[in-house]
């Protein structure tokens, strides 16, 4: 076994949670970032986000001296064999990426290049669209370090697929390894790498260029986003057929192999830093080559009005939404996480407070970051309970392991009326509808019997 050292620029889920991976097998990883506070943070075991089992796995790998963050970005690339590009990509105002990032990060390795007389591996990690290792990166690293890529220096775009909620165990444990290569020595060595570190784990690994490794990170992402909005639509079509519910519906495609059950989840549709960017830069990309995705831009419009469904039905339940205090449950754009980019929640909560709603909000880790959006224009609980005291309607927004155990009377012994529209499908209508005024995604009339929901 090779002991590796491996820098990784950017911080971000991505970087810290790969680095950590890298670490936990012994290797040096050596992070890198510009803000001195999250490099002082991330070296005392401390991540800069919520994720589940990071903490205490950086914090071992820290004390165990394998994964020091640095603010001397140079010298990190200096002493390392592979550096790993793992910076965000935002989306720019008309929905193609914004690679700002990628460039300043190429520009900081192709200067420490400068200053490398031995060869080195270069791996963007970073979610770009295809054609950008090759005719961004590459002419950048090119440029600051004055040596030629493929012969004094590596390239290899690796694609990240993780998800946020399980992080580390994705990073540990993936489905496959891309490997899209300049070259082959690129690429040989990036193999090479990954079979030492995965080891009798090693999973399917694919070879091919760099714009269809690029291409594949999008395409999975684009699907992944295609079957949401898919059975959203299925969801809106059950919610017109008296007696349809889209949960069995799912169910029942689900089975079919050719399907498969997962994302099948009707809801207030998706979110987060990464299927809303992709989807958009993926749209924006093709237009650039002359080809007009429809499908795709179906997929983003299905999902931009789904969530105004959970707005909707409370509406409907409520009749006029001036001074109605509305309690939301959960704040995260998915469980086990503390990211709220492109949540759900934002849309809902700021159109509910145009309408003249009074809003009280609880998420078991994402306050923080909702403050910084919101500040004092909603009230958080520190409980669900507390959340449901004295509310007029909940809508479940987020489906957190501890709002799938409340009660039905949690609900009417808490709320001032009792009303509660399930966004994410996570209560049984049957048992919630004999108490309360229930709605719920994907819902046809007529599964609700019970005297509660009568208006
Ligand atoms: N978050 C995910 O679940 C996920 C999954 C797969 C792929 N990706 C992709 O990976 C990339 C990173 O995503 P993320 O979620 O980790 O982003 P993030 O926003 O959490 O973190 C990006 C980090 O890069 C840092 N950074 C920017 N420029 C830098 C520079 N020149 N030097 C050092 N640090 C710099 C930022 O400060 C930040 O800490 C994106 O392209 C994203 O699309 C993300």
């Amino acid at each position: 076994m090779k002991s590796y050292c491996i820098s990784i620029v950017g911080t971000g889920y991505v970087g810290l949670c790969t680095a950590v991976a890298f670490a936990t097998k012994g290797y040096q990883a050596i992070t890198s970032t510009h803000d001195k506070q999250k490099s002082a943070s991330i070296n005392k075991g401390i991540p800069p986000f919520y994720e589940l089992n990071l903490q205490e796995t950086l914090q071992k790998v820290v004390r165990d001296g394998h994964l020091e963050c640095t603010l001397k970005r140079q010298e990190a690339i200096l002493n390392t064999d592979i550096t790993f590009i793992a910076v965000a990509t935002p989306s720019k105002p008309d929905g193609s990426i914004d690679l700002q990032h990628i460039e300043n990060a190429a520009k900081e390795v192709g200067q420490a290049l400068n200053k490398k007389d031995t060869y080195h591996l270069v791996v963007v990690k970073s979610t770009v669209v295809p054609g950008t290792t090759e005719n961004v990166v590459k002419p950048i690293l090119e440029k600051y370090s004055c040596a030629h890529c493929g012969v004094d220096f590596g390239l290899c775009m690796n694609p990240e697929f993780l998800r946020e909620g399980s992080a580390l165990h994705d990073a540990l444990n993936p489905d496959r390894i891309i490997i899209g290569e300049h070259d082959q020595k690129s690429g040989d060595g990036l193999e090479v790498f990954y079979r030492d570190f995965y080891a009798e784990k090693m999973p399917p690994l694919i070879r091919t260029n760099l714009p269809t490794a690029e291409l594949i990170k999008y395409a999975s992402n684009a699907f992944l986003a295609t079957k949401i909005s898919f059975i959203n639509t299925v969801a809106n079509i059950c919610e017109k057929i008296p007696g349809a519910d889209v949960t069995m519906v799912a169910k029942g495609i689900g089975l079919d192999k050719r399907i498969g059950p997962l994302f099948l989840n009707a809801g207030l549709g998706y979110g987060g830093s990464c299927f809303p960017k992709d989807v958009k830069a993926l749209i924006a990309h093709s237009k650039t080559l002359g080809y007009a995705p429809d499908l795709l831009e179906a997929v983003e419009n299905v999902n931009e009005t789904q969530l105004y469904k959970a707005v909707q039905l409370c509406r409907n339940l409520l009749i006029d939404l001036k001074g109605k205090n509305i309690a939301i449950l959960g704040l995260a754009f998915k469980p086990n996480i503390d990211d709220i980019r492109e949540a759900r929640s934002i849309l809902i909560i700021n159109q509910l407070l145009k309408e003249g709603a009074n809003i009280i909000a609880y998420d078991p880790v994402a306050i923080l970051k909702a403050k910084s959006i919101f500040k004092n224009k909603i009230k958080y609980a520190s409980s669900s309970i507390e959340c449901l005291k004295g509310a007029d309607c909940c809508i479940l927004v987020t489906e957190w392991e501890e709002f799938k155990k409340l009660k039905p009377e949690d609900f009417t012994k808490n709320m001032r009326q009792t009303i509660l529209i399930d966004g994410r499908r996570v209560y049984n209508p049957e048992e919630f509808s004999k108490k309360l005024k229930f709605a719920a995604i994907g819902l046809g009339p007529g599964n609700l019997k019970s005297t509660a929901n009568k208006p």
